[in-house]
């Protein structure tokens, strides 16, 4: 027994609610974010991937620009040795990051080798651009490179995503930060629809026309950041941003329950049928998350209640993509429904 679980009671995986996908592939609906930005080490992460995969995680959402694959893939490695899982029960995320769009095969490939695997169960483009910045830079910083949204580079990153599905190093794809002009500008181009698309979801910012877009073209929305990253480095907080956790409804649920307001959270991105991935290194915060997934849900008045906080406050506005001529970072976000150019 490991020491992990000689302190805490470990989840029974099979209780973890699934999402199937259009491939067939169950993706549990709680699995653990790994950006730990400025604020952890990666070997602080890949302990918390080890210990959370004891205590019955059967999902990890990772990607290259978090530069922690390695550690990740050790980790994983020796977990599946002490006999805690197989590979095969593992859904493990990868993503290319926004400077390999015109390698994606040897950008999957480093991911695939760093995390010491044969294959991932779902790699997604992390950006729907190339626009590059490098990890951890100021807000303001740009890069001349960056340009608009083009349909042509789109699915050139997309058909080498879909020769990946097609060689079995990758089980399934999907998207990240995607639009519904962006959907609908490439959708009958694809070969292999999206299976999921990560978004921005958190009760402050729920995203609903999205949301439902994506559902009724059965891309599975994954919510990243569902508590609002509260503590996000400063940098990454822009005045007016709301705080999920603060907001008066959150706070009364929780109160009620006795638990932390991150809790309900995560407990109203599962009752409104996301997959969420929320992201913590200690334990007893992840476990909570973890049996949010199946563990007395949110009531119906409770989950109505919630739908109030929702004020359009988007947290990862994305303003160091941008590219040259572009107004705002709202040129990012497609809100009128057309692709700014
Ligand atoms: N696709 C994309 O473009 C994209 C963008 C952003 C994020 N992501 C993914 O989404 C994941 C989650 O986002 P995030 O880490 O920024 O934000 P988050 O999950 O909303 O917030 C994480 C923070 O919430 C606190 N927390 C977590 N569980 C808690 C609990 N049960 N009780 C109390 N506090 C709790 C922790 O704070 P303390 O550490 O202070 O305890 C933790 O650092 C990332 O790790 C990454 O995998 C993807």
């Amino acid at each position: 027994m490991s020491d992990i679980t000689k302190q805490f009671d470990a989840i029974n995986p099979a209780d973890v609610p699934a999402k199937v996908l259009r491939s067939g592939d169950k993706l549990p609906t709680v699995g653990l974010g790994t950006f730990g930005s400025d604020r952890f080490t990666h070997d602080e992460i890949a302990a918390a991937v080890k210990d959370a995969i004891r205590l019955g995680y059967r999902h990890i959402d990772c990607a290259a620009v978090y530069g922690n694959e390695k550690e990740i893939g050790q980790a994983i490695k020796e977990v599946i040795a002490e006999g805690v899982c197989t590979r095969e029960e593992l859904f493990i995320t990868g993503k290319v990051w926004n400077d390999r769009h015109r390698e994606v095969e040897k950008a999957c490939q480093e991911t695939l080798d760093d995390l010491q695997m044969d294959y991932v169960d779902m790699y997604l483009i992390h950006w729907p651009f190339p626009n590059y910045h490098a990890p951890g830079c100021d807000g303001d910083s740009r890069n001349p490179d960056s340009r608009p949204f083009s349909v042509e580079e789109f699915m050139d990153t997309w058909k080498q995503c879909e020769a990946l599905v097609e060689a079995g190093k990758v089980r399934n794809i999907g998207t990240s930060n995607m639009t519904i002009a962006k959907f609908d500008a490439v959708w009958d181009l694809m070969k292999i629809y999206p299976a999921v698309n990560e978004m921005e979801m958190h009760p402050c910012f729920q995203q609903q026309e999205l949301f439902d877009y994506c559902m009724s073209k059965q891309i599975q929305p994954i919510g990243f950041m569902p508590i609002g990253s509260p503590t996000r480095p400063d940098r990454d907080v822009a005045e007016g941003d709301a705080v999920d956790i603060e907001t008066p409804a959150i706070q009364a649920i929780a109160k009620a329950r006795g638990v932390h307001p991150a809790v309900i959270c995560i407990k109203w991105a599962i009752k409104n049928g996301q997959v969420t991935i929320p992201f913590s290194v200690h334990p007893a915060e992840y476990l909570s998350n973890l049996k949010s997934s199946f563990d007395n849900p949110l009531t119906d008045e409770e989950f109505a209640s919630i739908k109030s906080c929702d004020c359009g406050s988007r947290l990862v506005k994305g303003q160091v993509f941008l590219w040259e001529g572009a107004a705002h970072w709202k040129d990012l976000w497609d809100e009128d429904g057309v692709i700014a150019q």
